[in-house]
């Protein structure tokens, strides 16, 4: 028997071979009902799975009298026989043979989440203890088996993941977004002729925490063909927004001799790939969702996985907009970028709540590294938009052109910066795509819960980072 033999048994595991014997079991109490006919049913979850397990109280036990002051929260190890339930609401229960409370909840009238309905606005204040609730729990299991299936994809398919830089030198969006990472005194800075004196800095130079894996990305896809990202980014931007975070994660997956279109094809398989897993792995949690959060969550994933994207032109989304009789806040013209509002419509609407990839944007909304199209108006970028959260691909085919490239990069003053981007150019450039997809706007998308703030552990946002 090993040491992890001996460990308590989890509830997800009611594992019929382990009826009729004795087990032991740790966890939370979720409620409790106490039968005049001299036991208590202790429903105990240990967020292994959605489920509680019910476990039957004696009276004869030593403790009853604890037990029946038992509260929402207190947590328990029981010792027990797992038996098959006569009762039509769970398969098996547990007949308890000792109950030990391990941590009582201190005065059980002001937990801050006594067994009610809260709302998700309310829970964001106690983030520390949400994972409690039945919600944050699915959320917590779904995002992590999907970073799990995530990994297996890109692994099953000889993708290399690499570890790019948290703190980084260069602006790969150019929007200027960036978290600045300083050892400087705020209070007393160190200053030039013309401002702040950073080679007094740690390093030497102004650095920031990263907007995207990119563009080191892109120097490792030129060597092993196939790589991916999957890490923590951050975005100093300031909007109020349900899909956007300071700091959030994002899987980027990056491939050598690749256009538009592989980019594309990759992106459909992808989420495909994983929103199959989602079904097929995490069923109960899904079934949730449905019930509580977006009734069409399951309906809209079955769908996504059988049939294929729509895929169009920036300028032909343009042209459905504007003959759309929808009213939308913002302008719809050709060169202006699209905003949720628009995107939302093209996925919801015009699409019928199915995927939409969009492509071949106008080169003065996107960033220098997309390849310029042949109509020097506008570059083989890509976004995929899905119904409820509207962009969540971002991506496309890289400007492999030294020259162009070159010239890109003068356009935005980063030439000084990024030579080092450019050599990749000048040996052995080879055409390579990629695409960055937001983790939390996909977990939105998957689930229904329509605010990225409810779908990372604990949100950072705009005058906001507690916990
Ligand atoms: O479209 P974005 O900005 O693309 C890039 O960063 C590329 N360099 C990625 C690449 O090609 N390797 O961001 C990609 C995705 C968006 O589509 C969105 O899903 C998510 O990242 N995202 C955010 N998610 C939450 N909060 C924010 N503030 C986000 N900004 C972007
Ligand atoms: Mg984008």
């Amino acid at each position: 028997m090993s040491a992890l033999d001996s460990l308590p048994v989890r509830i997800i595991i009611s594992d019929p071979r382990l009826l009729e014997s004795d087990i032991r079991l740790h966890g939370w109490v979720k409620s409790s009902r106490h039968s005049k006919a001299g036991f208590s049913f202790v429903m105990v979850n240990d967020g292994s799975c959605l489920e509680s397990l019910q476990v039957i109280v004696p009276d004869t036990l030593a403790n009853y009298d604890q037990i029946r002051t038992l509260h929402t929260g207190s947590a328990v190890e029981i010792d027990g026989r797992l038996v098959e339930s006569t009762g039509k609401n769970q398969r098996v229960e547990v007949q308890a043979k000792s109950v030990a409370l391990v941590g009582s909840v201190e005065q059980a009238a002001t937990y801050p989440i006594a067994k009610k309905h809260h709302t998700l606005e309310y829970l964001r204040t106690v983030a520390h203890l949400r994972p409690r609730t039945n919600i944050f729990g699915a959320i917590a299991r779904l995002r992590n088996t999907l970073a799990y299936s995530i990994h297996s994809y890109f692994h099953q398919r000889g993708f290399s993941w690499v570890n790019t830089p948290v703190i980084s030198t260069s602006d790969c969006e150019g929007a200027g977004e960036l978290f600045a990472v300083s050892t400087l005194n705020l209070a007393a800075l160190p200053k030039t002729e013309d401002g702040v004196d950073f080679k007094k800095d740690f390093f030497g130079r102004p650095a920031w925490l990263t907007v995207s894996g990119q563009l080191q990305l892109e120097a490792y896809c030129l060597a092993l063909s196939k790589v991916y990202a999957f890490g923590p980014t951050f975005r100093a931007e300031n909007s109020n927004t349900n899909r956007h975070l300071a700091e959030f994660w994002m899987i980027e997956p990056e491939i050598a001799f690749a256009n538009l279109k592989d980019n594309a094809d990759l992106a459909e398989d992808f989420l495909k790939s994983v929103c199959a897993s989602a079904l097929s792995e995490c069923p109960n949690e899904m079934n949730f969702f449905v019930d509580r959060v977006e009734k069409r969550a399951v309906d809209r994933l079955q769908l996504l996985v059988k049939k294929g994207f729509h895929r169009i032109d920036y300028t032909e989304a343009i042209d459905i907009l504007q003959h759309s009789r929808q009213k939308f806040e913002f302008p719809v013209a050709w060169g202006l970028d699209l905003k949720t509002e628009h995107e939302r419509y093209l996925t919801e609407k015009h699409f019928d709540n199915h995927p939409v990839i969009l492509m071949n944007y106008p080169k003065a909304i996107k960033a220098f590294y997309m390849r310029q199209n042949q109509d020097k108006k506008t570059v083989a970028a890509m976004d995929v938009l899905v119904p409820g959260m509207g962009e969540i691909i971002g991506g496309g085919q890289r400007e492999e052109r030294a020259e162009e490239l070159g010239q890109a990069l003068k356009a935005s003053q980063l030439d000084q910066e990024l030579g080092w981007y450019l050599d990749l150019r000048r040996y052995g450039s080879v055409p390579h795509a990629g695409f960055g997809l937001g983790f939390e706007r996909l977990l939105g998308y998957i689930s229904g819960v329509s605010n990225v703030r409810d779908l990372i552990p604990f949100p950072r946002v705009p005058g906001q980072a507690d916990f």
